[in-house]
């Protein structure tokens, strides 16, 4: 199949093939979608297909606004509706009980959905144009990083989608927060930027004194975990090795110097390169040095795949320590993106 590259001008046309039944790339502010009418049972077998994912991992489906939510959900809880309306367009995805428009092949054969409006002026533009729901995964092959920049969703669906809606790198780089509301709990089933602490505030604001926030693991009990985190994630062909400090740093590379002392190594950190111990960078080392937590986490996941591409033997990854309530929830993600990478969690 040859892919159309298409850009911000060719709205109508992406819109078109959507409503034909089409897959159709796109940007989000967290990480590039695989998108396709949410409502057409075969083009979400075609998402599947196109990216060789488990068929009983479901699909997020994406609207253009709020407004939309009762076509795709049914039986929205106060909370929830809340929480759309405080977070939406944003990176927070809602499970909720489906609606019978929607196909049980979108959400993997499950009666709830989980549903987002992203914060994406391209995205909410293509959505408009759409006209349905769209169901997207984010775009890469299963067992791949999201793509977080063009050209990543490009090698990994180039000749397996219809067409392609080029923007610019995503502007937070991991995938949205996925809550569930039951009882007196608002469940994180996958954490993502927006961190349990701002839940907790913003559902103090809204009188809902009494629900209790909870971060989850995929083994609690009596919630649907996420299925999606169940299944392996990016191994990269590079060992990863995670360290918390840079003394750990430093007695890492010195380890794998003494062992292997040809092995090529990158470092991804927001330690400043003048803290670095010295020793760390050389002529077969590539330090990627992060200003911010928020950069570190909108970088990594492509940081991680080029570094691979250029045979980097080991990646060593700073695991954040600590953090202020303002980056909690992405330090949260960060952590475990990081140690899903390392193959140290799922
Ligand atoms: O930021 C994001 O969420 C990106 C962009 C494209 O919106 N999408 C994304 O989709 O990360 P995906 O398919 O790669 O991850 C969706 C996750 C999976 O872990 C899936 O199991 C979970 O959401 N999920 C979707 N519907 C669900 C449901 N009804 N119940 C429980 N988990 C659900
Ligand atoms: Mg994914």
């Amino acid at each position: 199949m040859e892919t159309l590259i298409l850009g911000p001008q060719d709205l109508e046309r992406a819109g078109r093939i959507i409503r034909a039944g089409g897959l159709v790339v796109f940007p989000t502010e967290t990480v590039y979608g695989l998108g396709g009418d949410a409502r057409n049972t075969q083009a979400s077998t075609k998402i599947y297909a196109a990216k060789g994912r488990p068929s009983d991992n479901p699909l997020i489906v994406h609207l253009a606004e709020i407004g939309r939510l009762s076509t795709v959900a049914r039986n929205v809880d106060p909370v929830s509706q809340y929480l759309a309306e405080t977070f939406w367009p944003g990176p927070l995805t809602l499970i909720l009980p489906r609606h019978s428009n929607l196909p049980r092949a979108t959400t993997g054969g499950l009666d709830t959905v989980g549903v987002r409006v992203p914060d994406d002026h391209l995205a909410l533009d293509f959505l408009r144009h759409a006209d349905v729901p769209i169901a997207a995964p984010s775009a890469n092959r299963s067992g791949r990083p999201s793509p977080t920049a063009f050209w990543m969703a490009q090698k990994d669906l180039n000749g397996r989608v219809d067409a392609m809606l080029q923007g610019p790198d995503t502007r937070i780089g991991l995938e949205s927060t996925i809550v569930w509301v039951s009882d007196k709990k608002v469940s994180i089933l996958r954490p993502g930027s927006i961190g349990p602490s701002q839940i907790r505030q913003v559902l103090v604001l809204g009188g809902f004194h009494d629900f209790e926030v909870q971060e989850v693991s995929t083994s609690t009990a009596n919630v649907p975990a996420a299925p999606g985190t169940r299944y392996r994630h990016y191994s990269p062909e590079a060992r990863i090795q995670v360290f918390s400090s840079l003394e750990e740093l430093e007695a890492q590379v010195v380890t794998l110097k003494n062992a292997e002392p040809e092995t090529p190594y990158g470092v991804l950190t927001t330690h400043r390169v003048q803290t670095l111990p010295s020793g760390v960078e050389g002529p077969r080392s590539k330090v990627l040095v992060y200003q911010t937590l928020e950069e570190y986490a909108q970088k990594l996941y492509r940081d991680l795949v080029t570094l691979d591409q250029e045979a980097y033997g080991v990646i060593f990854l700073y695991q954040p320590q600590g953090f202020s309530s303002d980056s909690e929830g992405i330090v949260l993600a960060l952590v475990d993106r990081i140690r899903r990478a390392a193959g140290l969690v799922g």
